[in-house]
Formats: C-alpha cells, structure tokens, sequence
C-alpha cells in the first residue's frame, strides 16, 4: 500500500484497542525471566561452546604478530580465531571500523582475536594467554586540537551544511546577538544488555540469535562481511535489553560469534564484557558548537547560525548537531554546517536522537542567553520564533503538524512556570538554591516502508509476523493494538512474533522511526487481510466491516473465523511512503520544565521536579509512550549533569568503561516526571495519524536542567556535563 494522501476517517480512529493505555503483550515474559535474549539461547544451541573477545591494546598501528599458542594450549580450548585464520573479510559499508582487526588497528579495543572454549571461564582464562606484539602508530585523539581547519563532514543521514538568506549580513545588522560556543562530551548508549551472539552453521546457513535493532540491515551488513549470500543468513532479535542506536548494525559479537561456529563446527556464544562495550563498540562523538543569534528587541529572530565540529575515524560522519536549527524557529537568515575531524578514537555513531540531542543541549542554552538579554520570558521567546513551515524552505513547505506553542502553554501551565522569578539566584529552600529551567523538544519523524504478514485462523485469532523489533519500546504491543483495531478483535486474540528475518522486512528499530512505520506495515497487511477475508466469504470489500469478532455488512453478519475459513487467511503486505515527506515538514514537538536544587555549600545539583508536554501525532499507546519519554527525559538528566567518557588523549580510549565509572541517572537522581502529550492526529504523517516519540524526549531535556541551574545560582555553564565543580 502506498500512503501519498493524507489518511481519511479509518477503523484506526474508532480506538477501541489502539490508543488506549495498554500493558506490554511481553512484560509477563521480560519480568518472569522467561525471555530468551541472545546469550541465553540454550532452546536452540544446548552445545553450545564459549567464546571471549580479546581487544586491541593500542588505539592505531599494526599487529606485528599474534602468539596463541599458550591459549591453544590452555584447558578446554577449542580454537583462536584471528584474522589470520578467518578467511576473507570484507567491510560493510554501514561501518566505519572493521570488525576484527588486523593488520591494521583502527582503535583500542578493536577485535583483535576470539578465544573458543567449552566454557566462559576456560575462553576468559586463554583469552589472557593471548600475546599480541604490536606497532602502535601516533593517533589524534583530541577534538578540540583537531577541529581547527577541519572540513565540512561528507553528506550522510543529513545534509553536511544549509543555507537560505544572508546569515552573515543578517546577523551583522542585528541589535541584539548571542555569540557562544557549546561543548557536549562523548557519550556511551550504555544499555542494560550487553552486545551478545549466538552463532550456529547448518551446512551454508548461517543463524545468528543476537541483539539487534534492524534486522534486515544486519542481514546484508552479515552477508557482506563474510562474503556469502544474503539468503544464507538468518537473524533472529525477538528482545532485545536497549539498543539506543548501539545495536542499528552488527558489532563484533556477531562475527566473532560466526567466525567461531565455523572454526569450531560447533554453535558459538560471544558476549562483549562490560568494560568492552565502551571502546569496541559505538559512541555519541563529543561536540563543540559555536551559535550565533541575531534578534531584534523583541527577541524576534532574523539570522540564525548553528556550525559544529565533531571527530571520527576515516570514513566516518559527523554528529549532526545542528540539524534541528535548520527547522525549529523562524528568521529570514540562516546558516548551519557540521564540520569533522579526524580522530581515532572508538568509531562514532548514532546514539538516542542523533543531532538534536546535543544539538538542543547548545541551542537551548542560547535561546535562554537571548531571553534574558532581551528581557522576554523563555516561553515567550519561544512562541514569538515559532513558525508553521521549513523556515529554510519557506512557507510552500509545512509542517505536516506543528503543535509547539501548545506545547509551551500547557507544559508551562501545569508546571507552574509563572512562579518562577526570572532574576538568578532568588529562591531559596533551606540549603538549597533553586531555580527553574525550560527548553523546547524537537526531534524529525521520518516514516520508511515496512512490511507484515497476517495470518487470521478458523478461529478468528489473529498472528502478526514481521521482522520488526522491541528494544524496550514497546512495539510488541503497538502492532498488536493496530492488529486488533484493523480485524475487530480483542487484544487477546492477537499473537506478535517480531525480530526474525524469516518475517517480512520492517522499518526496524531507529531514528524514532519504528513506531509509526512499523503499525503502518501492521495497518497495510490487515487491510489486504480484510480484502481477501471479505472476498472468500462473499462480501463486497468495500462495505464489509471487521468490529467485535465478527465481518459486518448490511445486515449480514459472520463471525471472522468463519470468514477467513477453516484453513485461515495469510498476507503480506508492505506500507510505502510516497512523497508527503517532500510536501510537508516532519517533526515532533514538545516543551520541557526542569526545577532543580543546587547547594550553596558544594553546588550539588538535585533535579527537584520535571515536566513536559508533547506532540507527536496520534499516541498509539499512551502507557508505553509515556515510558519512552521517561526514559528518554532521564537520559537528559543524564547528559546534563554526568555522563561523560573521559578521553586518555595519550594513549587514546575511553578511561571510565564501566558503569561504575560512566555515571547515568539512578531511580535516586530522578524525581517525578509529569508527562503529558497534547491531542493531535497528524493524517500527513502514517495511516494512523502517528509520528512516534521513541527519541523526542532526551531533546532538550538537559538543556532545561543548564538552564534551571543558571536561574538557581546566575552561573552559566556551556561545557557539558554540567557539574558541580564547574558551579563552584
Ligand atoms: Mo536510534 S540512535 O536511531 O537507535
């Protein structure tokens, strides 16, 4: 089906069962430990050996030679894979550093061998034995000695610069300016779940139980590496314990894991250790952002400029941190370009809301700079900027829906925002400063084609079957839900087999993008479904209606199993975006209220309440939406006030790689969150009126908490993570 017409009244808005607050269909598995995830594949792999990653010990160079003879050697081995024995590998495209090393080393940690044994214990003891002679090479490991002269990153997700007016000119004839630079240190997804594969060979046919968001890119990406066909490769990702963009593509568990099923002839589990995670695997890159505003007394907008410097290896691609400056507020002159340095640290990648979410960080600080400058209060700054269309592209191109000044409203409302003294450092609660913080959430709702199969039986039970998959975000319950709407049945009815690459190909899981694409996948199949059902029972499609187990038209009534018959009705069917997304601007929205305490002894920073309300288009499930943004505002608490790798700029890797060391928000750290999503149906977006929210609320978060900080204690900080020494 292809969606090129904004959406009609449909069985969706009946909302019987989708958009209702439902319990997710595999919380009892999750919290019974009944789950398998993908170190725990016992059911299918009961012989399974061990295998233990042995990383790189310098960050660039070349492996001179790698000794495994005493690991060989050592109890219980089974084999030592390194890239002297793997066979020809080849990069995907999707990465920027190879998986296993050798010669070359790209960076520390980088998979320099796999030790297999028959248990952990025995690979984790060899592992040790592994002797690696290297020659370490000089790495530039240093943004901000790098970035100077660097040039503008090659186009990726997005495009590397954006122009439209006269920036310059603009923002030189402007009465009032804001010129600052921000800085965002790298960040590490730090999921629950670690990277984990369990590999087997039948014949040709490789399998991999692993941890994945996007299955069919992991499918190609697998097949590439090693050199065979697509069709040999089968991924299966039923859960998956957080990705956070870590998991988009392959990492080097899963290659470890093949290459030592087929040394071994046997199935082969690879978990990266914790400590491993942080250095093998992706990153958030750090950021240094320089914005300038030109505004006039009002604090109305007329140049806007947004440049950012970011590091990757060779071949890598910048953090888009401007990207949300280019359509969040008006202003007739406009500049925006992401530069890149060479850096060799861990390969950078998509990490939750990839360009806003730091972007914002730096965006709205300047914003709350300007509000204070011209004397305006933030919120009405903000409504003053806004604007209906792509300020880049003028106003033949509008937002598809653009609910922020509602937004704003509202949140301020319920927050109580108009308690809040504008001057520093007034409020005082015993031995606590405090302050109130606010900031806009902003983050693009692209929808890409996604197919599902229906499967409806004699009984009327309803199977939905696509390669879709739930990283926590509760899509087994969203598809079950639209499922359910489309057939008339209760929620009950329905069965959701998700993550296997023997289902039809989803959007998969990324850029807050899954949820809307993958019901809308959901939502093609079962309208192919009800054609053929109404067609085998001898009704005319169009008048037929599938509501309360039964198809209905006129006065005729058949109950859905009976309908689809004794041998049941499949389909497969796929949603295909035309070009509304060319027609119309794409974006969610929403606004964030922060009240935080700062100690006016050790300038200890507690978040005291947090709010926020938001717009992203029909909430499909507003008990799981809620939990993303919840989670997705506690990262933003997170990236305020501590998370942060420490680079060794000498010897080039990720000091705190641990989640001892890396510090995230705990249950202590965060108070009560007030969310609330304001009523909006987009009908330009997806066949359900839905944009998704998975990455929205991370999107200024924490530059809410920058910015209750100032208004606690008058100090501005634009060096994230934003603690206390900095406040001292
Ligand atoms: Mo998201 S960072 O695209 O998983």
């Amino acid at each position: 089906m292809k969606f090129d017409t904004p959406a009609g009244i449909n069985p969706i808005d009946r909302q019987n069962v989708i958009g209702r607050p439902q319990d997710r269909l595999d919380g009892p598995l999750k919290v019974s430990g009944l789950a398998p995830y993908a170190y725990e594949r016992h059911d299918v792999a009961p012989d399974a050996a061990y295998g233990v990653m042995v990383g790189s010990a310098i960050a660039t160079g070349r492996i001179v030679h790698i000794d495994a003879a005493d690991a060989e050697a050592a109890p219980g081995v089974i084999a030592v894979v390194t890239a002297a024995n793997a066979g020809p590998l080849k990069k995907a495209d999707s990465h920027t550093a190879k998986l296993l090393a050798g010669p070359e080393v790209e960076h520390f940690d980088q998979a320099v061998a796999l030790v297999v044994a028959e248990t952990f214990e025995q690979a984790r003891d060899a592992a040790k034995l592994v002797r690696v002679d290297y020659a370490p090479g000089k790495g530039r490991f240093d943004l901000a000695k790098e970035k100077d002269g660097a040039p503008l990153s090659p186009d990726g997700f997005a495009k590397a610069a954006s122009k439209a007016g006269d920036f310059e000119a603009g923002f030189k004839k402007a009465p009032v300016k804001i010129d600052q630079t921000y800085s965002t240190p790298d960040q590490a997804h730090a999921m629950m779940e670690p990277h984990a594969t369990t590999a087997r060979w039948d014949g040709d046919q490789l399998t991999l139980w692993t941890s994945n968001q996007m299955i069919a890119w992991s499918v190609r990406d697998t097949a590439t590496t090693l050199g065979i066909d697509k069709s040999k490769v089968r991924l299966v990702s039923p859960y998956v314990g957080g990705g956070f963009g870590s998991k988009l593509w392959i990492r080097a568990d899963a290659l470890l894991a093949a290459l030592g099923a087929k040394a071994t002839g046997r199935a082969v589990k690879v978990a990266l250790a914790r400590p491993q995670i942080y250095n093998n695997t992706t990153h958030r890159p750090a950021t240094i952002q320089r914005i300038r505003i030109g505004a006039d007394k009002d604090g109305v907008i007329d140049a806007i400029g947004h440049e950012s410097w970011s590091g990757d290896l060779p071949g890598g691609g910048a953090e888009i941190a401007a990207i949300q400056t280019r359509q969040l507020y008006g202003g007739a002159n406009r500049m925006t370009a992401h530069y890149l340095a060479t850096l060799d640290l861990p390969e950078g990648n998509a990490m939750r809301a990839p360009g806003e979410a730091v972007g914002l960080l730096a965006l709205e600080i300047a914003m709350d700079e300007l509000a204070e400058k011209v004397g305006v209060d933030p919120v009405e700054l903000r409504i003053r900027n806004d604007v209906q269309y792509d300020p880049e592209k003028g106003p033949s191109v509008p937002f598809s829906s653009r609910k922020l000044v509602e937004c704003l409203r509202t949140g301020a409302e319920r927050f109580g925002w108009d308690r809040r003294n504008p001057k520093p450092g007034q409020m005082r609660d015993g031995r606590w400063l405090v302050g109130m913080g606010m900031a806009v959430a902003f983050r693009g709702a692209p929808a890409t084609k996604s197919a599902a199969r229906i499967i409806v039986d004699g009984k009327g039970r309803v199977t939905v079957e696509t390669d879709m998959t739930d990283i926590g975000t509760g899509s087994y319950t969203i598809l079950g839900q639209t499922a359910a709407e489309m057939m008339g049945v209760p929620l009950d009815h329905v069965t959701v087999n998700l993550g296997d690459s023997n289902f039809p190909a989803s959007s998969g899981s990324g850029g807050q993008w899954g949820a809307a694409s993958s019901t809308a996948g959901v939502y093609a199949a079962c309208v192919a479904a009800r054609a053929a059902i109404a067609q085998k029972a001898g009704f005319n499609a169009d008048d037929a209606d599938f509501v309360d187990g039964h198809v209905v038209a006129g006065n005729r009534r058949v109950k859905l199993g009976d309908a689809a018959g004794p041998d049941g009705v499949t389909v497969v069917d796929q949603i295909e975006f035309g070009d509304l997304s060319k027609k119309f601007a794409q974006a969610t929205f929403g606004a964030h209220f922060v009240e935080v305490g700062v100690d006016v002894e050790t300038c200890e920073v507690r978040i005291r309440r947090m709010g926020g309300a938001f717009a992203a288009g029909r909430i499909l499930n507003p008990k799981s939406a809620r939990s993303q943004v919840i989670g997705a505002m506690t990262m933003g608490i997170g990236a305020a006030l501590m998370e942060e790798l420490i680079v060794d700029t000498r010897f080039g890797y990720f000091v705190n790689h641990d989640m001892a060391e890396y510090h995230v928000p705990v249950h202590a750290d965060v108070p009560h969150q007030d969310v609330f999503f304001v009523d909006e149906l987009d009908d330009k977006a997806t066949p359900l009126k839905a944009k998704g929210v998975g990455e929205l609320g991370i999107c200024g978060a924490g530059a809410a908490v920058a910015n209750a900080i100032y208004n606690a204690t008058g100090v501005r900080l634009r060096d994230y993570p934003l603690t206390l020494d900095k406040i001292l």
